[in-house]
């Protein structure tokens, strides 16, 4: 059992002697949960256009679902360029009631072509009631 063990861990430890010597470096993904805040109105197209211009300029690639009450978001990045990239997320008013559901080293991106990909759930109904 150890043995298998000890393995396995060995070649974990080879795998990533390969990653590192292709010069891959390990990458931050964070993906938090909010939901939207009802007193906004807003337009789902420019927060993605917008994300879209400023995640393409640090190198952040990701992916965003919305039903028109949740939102989910994915962020793959410099661990800086995340983080800078959240605080200014988390202070938007138009959502509200983080949860942060992780934050950790990741060796491949979920998303690589997509600054900001967009599933988006809402019904037709939802968003002329509620959104622009
Ligand atoms: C659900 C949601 C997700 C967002 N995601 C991003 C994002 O990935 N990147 C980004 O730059 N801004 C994102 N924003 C917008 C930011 O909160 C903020 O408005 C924007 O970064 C301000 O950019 P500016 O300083 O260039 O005007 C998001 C906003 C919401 C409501």
């Amino acid at each position: 059992m150890i043995d298998a063990v000890l393995h396995s861990y060995c070649v974990e430890l080879k795998l990533e002697g390969i990653r590192l010597r292709r010069g891959e470096m390990k990458i931050c993904r964070l993906v938090y949960m909010s939901e939207r805040n009802t007193s906004a109105r807003f337009s789902i197209k420019d927060i993605v256009q917008k994300s879209c211009q400023n995640n393409a300029r640090v190198n952040v690639t990701g992916f965003l679902a919305f039903d028109g009450v949740y939102f989910i978001h994915a962020l793959d990045g410099s661990r800086t360029a995340v983080t800078q990239i959240f605080n200014c997320i988390v202070c938007d008013r138009r959502h509200m009631n983080f949860y942060l559901i992780s934050c950790q080293d990741a060796n491949d991106r979920l998303f690589p072509k997509w600054p900001m990909g967009l599933l988006d759930g809402i019904s037709a109904d939802a968003r002329d009631r509620l959104l622009n």
